[in-house]
């Protein structure tokens, strides 16, 4: 091996210590942000993000439109047959809204990113699919609004919806467990059926524990367990199956089907519903 190789070997070894530091310095955000960042300043990033992704985006050539494998299992093991009334929450640009409109159902959407919530409504205009797309976040239920006008909508003004899903993952954006338990509260009184949320869940194997300097960081902050952030999806929340069933049962609903499954791209999802509707739907089960 000529000497001129050699070193040419050694400088491009030499370039890990950046991606060591960025890897560092990433975790130190993450920490940071988690901990002492407020809920606007997440809720803005969340937006600014999702917002500039053009997979969620209707109007974009990327737009991703089909329904996930395990959203096929719910939407046919949980949810009533269409046409039937559908509120889908975090819909960014309305991937599950326009497949649930176009199996027949009667699809009210919303999403807090304006730029996705407007790529919505722009689609359901321009194809007639039975969408309709409002602009809000969990934390405003039960009011959204028009994203052409700003009108106040208060969805317990129309009548209540025939089964309801929390759209990809977007239960685990929220910040925390009093939130997330008041979203779940709030979902199931618009609801006279099922309610399906998917989540990001902590890995099977027991994790790590935790360094010293993120116990010290979980003192000082406002972070808890399982609390995450990335430049590309921002806050989010990886929930383990127990921590999700506490928050059920802290919303006053009871679980009635479940899915851990995470073979073939599957997701976890938890289909829940307020007792009465729980015991109606294990009676007609078609599981
Ligand atoms: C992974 S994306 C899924 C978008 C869409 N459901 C899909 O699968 O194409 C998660 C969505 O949750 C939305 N989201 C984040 N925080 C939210 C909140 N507090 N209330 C409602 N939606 C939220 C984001 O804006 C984003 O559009």
């Amino acid at each position: 091996m000529s000497g001129p190789s050699r070193l040419v070997a050694r400088m491009i070894k030499a370039t890990t210590a950046i991606d060591w530091a960025y890897r560092r310095f990433d975790r130190m955000r993450a920490l940071l942000v988690t901990a002492y960042a407020s809920d606007e300043a997440l809720a803005a990033y969340n937006d600014l993000t999702y917002g500039a992704a053009p997979v969620y985006d209707a109007h974009a050539s990327q737009f991703r439109e089909r329904l996930f494998n395990w959203e096929e299992d719910f939407v046919a093991r949980v949810f009533p047959a269409a046409p039937s009334r559908v509120l889908v929450g975090g819909a960014g640009g309305g991937r599950e809204a326009f497949q649930l409109a176009g199996r027949g159902y009667d699809v009210t959407a919303f999403e807090p990113s304006p730029h996705l919530a407007r790529s919505m409504a722009d689609r359901a205009r321009a194809s007639g699919a039975a969408v309709s797309a409002l602009l809000g976040r969990y934390e405003s239920l039960p009011v959204l609004q028009d994203i052409g006008n700003g009108e106040r909508i208060d969805l317990t003004l129309t009548r209540p919806f025939d089964a309801s899903m929390l759209g990809w993952s977007s239960f685990s954006h929220i910040r925390d467990t009093r939130t997330r338990i008041a979203a779940l509260r709030r979902f199931a009184a618009l609801t006279d059926g099922p309610v399906v949320v998917s989540f990001f869940s902590t890995p099977p194997a027991k994790p790590a524990a935790p360094s010293s300097l993120r116990r010290v960081m979980n003192r000082l902050g406002r972070r808890s367990d399982g609390d995450a952030f990335t430049v590309h999806i921002g806050f989010y929340h990886l929930s383990s199956p127990g921590e999700v069933a506490r928050e059920v049962a802290a919303a006053g609903l009871q679980i009635v089907m479940e899915s851990y499954d995470d073979s073939d791209g599957h997701w976890p999802w938890v289909a829940v519903a307020r007792p009465q509707i729980a015991a109606r739907l294990a009676a007609t089960s078609r599981d």
